[in-house]
């Protein structure tokens, strides 16, 4: 089993205060940090792009798991690598606009993690031809584009599909994910947590992270 990753989804924080915010959930024991890419395109929010990755990088000690909403991730990809991305992960939904396999395998060539991710009404199926060149597989639990989101149940089982098709690799949840959702989550067979609203949203980050946490591990 792959272990369990506790991901803040820095779009929760206070943009003002990066630092701070990245050292206060790092503090918590956070695994990952989770960097969301708008693009104002594939979605209809805009958010930063590199230099705020790379700015990111430099005050972070966790890796960081960057996930791209955007229409032409063959333009950017170079760009978030160079700028401290650990893990890369783009949509599937934009499989129609380049070369799916190899931008997978350029990710892993630059000696990154590749992640595709699936829109909660894309079915797991759609990744089939691509799973051998993925280290991760991103499943949104809400429709990308914000924050605070409600979480939609009806995507647990593409986990167990994703196994069905042979997927042995990292899966991650992301949209809505919290003390009331994790578990349900978890016991789907998540490995990979990313929480924006729950985590930056508490008081206390390293209560609500170490609560998700124990919450993840009771469930599987
Ligand atoms: C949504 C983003 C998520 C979002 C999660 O498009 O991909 O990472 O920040 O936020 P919460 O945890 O608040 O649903
Ligand atoms: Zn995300």
């Amino acid at each position: 089993m792959h272990p369990i990753r506790i991901a803040p989804s820095l779009l929760a924080a206070d943009f003002a205060r990066l630092a701070d915010e990245v050292r206060s959930v790092e503090q918590g024991s956070a695994d990952w940090l989770h960097l969301d890419v708008m693009d104002g395109h594939f979605v209809p929010n805009l958010t930063f792009g590199p230099v705020v990755t790379a700015a990111i990088a430099k005050v972070a000690t966790r890796p960081l798991d960057v996930h791209l909403m955007i229409t032409d991730p063959w333009r950017y990809a170079d760009a978030f690598l160079d700028a401290g991305a650990a893990w890369l992960t783009f949509h599937v939904e934009v499989e129609g606009h380049g070369d799916v396999p190899g931008l997978l395998r350029h990710i892993r060539t630059r000696g990154a993690k590749a992640g595709l991710s699936l829109q909660p009404d894309t079915p797991a199926a759609r990744l089939a031809p691509y799973l051998a060149e993925l280290d991760l597989v991103l499943v949104m639990s809400v429709f990308a584009g914000f924050g605070g989101q409600k979480f939609m149940p009806e995507v647990l089982p593409k986990v167990a599909e994703l196994r069905r098709l042979g997927f042995a690799g990292e899966v991650s949840m992301d949209g809505g994910i919290g003390a009331g959702t994790i578990a349900a989550s978890a016991a789907a067979g998540t490995n990979v947590f990313v929480a924006g609203t729950a985590v930056f949203g508490a008081q206390d980050r390293a209560a609500r992270i170490a609560e998700l946490r124990a919450l993840a591990a009771a469930a599987r």
